[in-house]
């Protein structure tokens, strides 16, 4: 694991963009497995800017997202298919045949969820795995638990995650209650991955999932067991590491 600790914002985003770069240089055609949530919107608009001065081109790259709402139709603005596409997708030149996300309004969950592991496995895995992580430890959504799930599966959010999402929806109510997660399994075979956490509301499960045992009721935990992690922290979030 390699722990890169950053002076501010900007410096983080900055250098995060600078791994999807190197990989799309060396690898046009490369798998970026991606993530929502306030953590990654600072790094996707260094991506955006990368991508106008002529330095990333998108148009040979995959893109596989982590998660989305079982409820939410695409272009519903809470959904994440929404969120990729008014963060990243629509201002660099990704092929849209090529961003996949599970779907949350179909009928057969369960197949939905065989369906996006056939996508993952067809793209030959993900090349770059770019994660955050939420309070409880949740990474995609994969929520505390008494075992780590290994496959795409429909989850119930946790208490903690739904407050936490709140912020993005007119009340606590409107905040679905399942998702569809791409499982531990298929973040942990990610060539490589890169954890972001930013702000001192981070620094504790940080600790704990970079420092702390490897257990299911920390999800995040299991990635000190991956052989190639990336962990960018601002200050504040590597605030309690040692
Ligand atoms: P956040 O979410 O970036 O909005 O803090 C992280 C997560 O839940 O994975």
């Amino acid at each position: 694991m390699e722990i890169v600790i950053s002076n501010s914002a900007d410096e983080l985003n900055l250098k995060g963009a600078e791994y999807f770069e190197r990989l799309l240089l060396t690898k046009p055609d490369a798998v970026l497995g991606l993530a929502t949530g306030s953590t990654p919107i600072g790094l996707y608009n260094e991506l955006i800017k990368k991508y106008k001065a002529g330095k990333i081109d998108f148009s040979r790259a995959k893109a596989v997202n982590l998660d989305e709402y079982i409820g939410l139709s695409q272009s519903d603005i809470q959904s994440y298919s929404y969120f990729m596409r008014q963060n990243l997708f629509s201002h660099i030149n990704i092929d849209p045949a090529n961003c996949h996300i599970p779907n949350g309004i179909v009928d057969d969950i369960d197949e939905e969820c065989r369906r996006y592991e056939r996508v993952i496995k067809s793209l030959g895995g993900i090349d770059l795995q770019l994660l955050g992580i939420g309070h409880d430890g949740h990474i995609g959504f994969n929520e505390p638990g008494d075992s780590f799930e290994k496959g795409t599966h429909p989850v119930e959010l946790a208490r903690e995650t739904i407050s936490a999402n709140a912020r993005f929806f007119e009340s606590i109510e409107k905040v679905p209650r399942r998702a569809i997660t791409m499982g531990i399994k298929g973040i942990m075979n990610a060539k490589s991955i890169l954890l972001v956490a930013t702000g001192a509301d981070k620094a504790s499960i940080v600790r704990r999932a970079l420092m702390g045992p490897i257990d299911p009721r920390i999800p995040g935990s299991v990635l000190q067991l991956h052989p190639n992690l990336t962990v960018l922290l601002d200050i504040s979030a590597a605030g309690e590491l040692q």
